[in-house]
C-alpha cells in the first residue's frame, strides 16, 4: 500500500484530501501542529510538521498556510529527501508565465516563489490552481445568520468559486495517478458569479432572500478588523487580493475538474445547501 503526506490535513482542502485517501485505500501520514486535536479518519498517522522527521513517502499534497515564501527552501528540500512527487496547491492570483516578483499581490508573489522552487527542484510535481473556495462565503456567516443583509467591497467582483472537495478530488487524481507531471492545472466552479451574485445564490439555497450592500474598500477594512472571527493579518491581503482581481481580466470557467474527476464541477447552491446550518437555517 503507498503512503502519501498531506500538509495542512485539518485546513478546508486538506481534511478532504486526506478522506479521499482513505476512501482510496492509500495509507496517510497527516501533519497537523496539534495532532491530538486533528480529529482525522482512524488509521492515519498524525504528525507533526516537522522537517526532519516526515519520513519517505509516495507523494506529498503541499498547500501554503504561511504568510511569505521564507519556509519554502526548508520545506522543498524536506520533500526532496523523502518523496519523488509533490501536488502543490497554489494561491489565487498567480499569474501564470510571470515572475515572482511581476506577481500582482503579495500573495500571489509568494506563492509564485513556492511554486518557482518546486519546478526546480527535480521533484515530479503538478501544480493546482484553484480559484476563490466556495467555503470563503462563511466569512459572512455571521452576518447572513444576524439578518438579511450581507456588506463587503467590491460586490461586482466575478468570481468562479469551486467546492474544496472537487480541489480534493483533482489532488487525489493527480497525486495518485500518472500523466499530471509538469502539469499546471486551472480548477474552477461551474459558473461566474460576482460576490453578489454569491450571497443571492446562498439565499435561495438557505430559503431567505438575502441581498449585498456595498461598502467602500476602507470601510470594509474597518469592519474586518473589528471581526474577532477574521484573521486581523490577513485583512490587507485579501482586500489587495480583491484589487488585483478587480484590475484583471473577468475570470473564466474551466473543465478541468469534470476532465478529470469525470463529473461536474459542485455548483455553489449545492455548496450552501450542504452548509444551510453554518447560516443559520435548517438543512434542506
Ligand atoms: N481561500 C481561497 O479562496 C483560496 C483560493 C485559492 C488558493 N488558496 C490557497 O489555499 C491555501 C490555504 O488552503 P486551506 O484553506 O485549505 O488551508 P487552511 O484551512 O487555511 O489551513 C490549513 C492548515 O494549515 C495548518 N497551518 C496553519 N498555519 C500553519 C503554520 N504556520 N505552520 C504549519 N501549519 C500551519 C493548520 O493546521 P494545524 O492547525 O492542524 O497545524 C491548518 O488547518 C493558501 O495557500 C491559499 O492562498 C485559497
Amino acid at each position: 500500500m503507498s503512503t502519501y503526506l498531506v500538509f495542512g490535513a485539518t485546513g478546508t482542502v486538506g481534511r478532504r484530501v486526506v478522506e479521499r485517501l482513505v476512501l482510496a485505500g492509500a495509507a496517510v501520514r497527516a501533519t497537523s501542529r496539534r495532532p491530538h486535536a486533528a480529529g482525522l479518519p482512524r488509521g492515519v498517522e498524525v504528525i507533526t510538521p516537522d522537517l526532519r522527521d516526515l519520513g519517505d513517502v509516495e507523494g506529498a499534497f503541499l498547500m501554503w498556510p504561511f504568510h511569505s515564501a521564507e519556509p519554502a527552501p526548508a520545506l522543498v528540500g524536506a520533500l526532496r529527501r523523502h518523496t519523488g512527487r509533490v501536488v502543490f496547491m497554489t494561491g489565487g492570483g498567480v499569474l501564470p508565465g510571470l515572475a515572482p516578483e511581476e506577481q500582482p499581490s503579495p500573495v500571489a508573489r509568494w506563492h509564485a516563489t513556492v511554486e518557482r522552487l518546486i519546478e526546480r527542484s527535480g521533484l515530479e510535481w503538478t501544480v493546482l490552481s484553484p480559484s476563490s473556495f466556495m467555503a470563503n462565503t462563511l466569512w459572512w456567516s455571521e452576518q447572513i445568520r444576524a439578518g438579511d443583509e450581507v456588506r463587503g467591497a467590491y460586490g461586482s467582483l466575478a468570481m468562479t468559486p469551486i467546492h474544496e472537495d472537487d480541489i480534493a478530488a483533482v489532488a487525489v487524481r493527480t497525486l495518485t495517478g500518472p500523466g499530471h507531471a509538469g502539469r499546471r492545472h486551472t480548477l474552477t466552479g461551474p459558473e461566474v458569479l460576482t460576490q453578489a451574485e454569491q450571497v443571492e445564490v446562498i439565499g435561495r439555497a438557505i430559503g431567505r432572500p438575502l441581498r449585498w450592500r456595498e461598502l467602500p474598500p476602507r470601510e470594509e477594512r474597518a469592519r474586518l478588523l473589528a471581526d474577532p472571527s477574521f484573521p486581523a493579518g490577513f485583512v490587507d491581503e485579501l482586500l489587495a487580493g480583491y484589487a488585483a482581481m478587480a484590475a484583471a481580466p473577468p475570470p473564466a470557467v474551466t473543465t478541468t475538474v469534470a476532465d478529470l474527476t469525470g463529473r461536474p464541477a459542485a455548483t455553489l447552491f449545492d455548496w450552501a445547501a450542504g452548509h444551510a446550518a453554518r447560516f443559520g437555517a435548517e438543512r434542506r
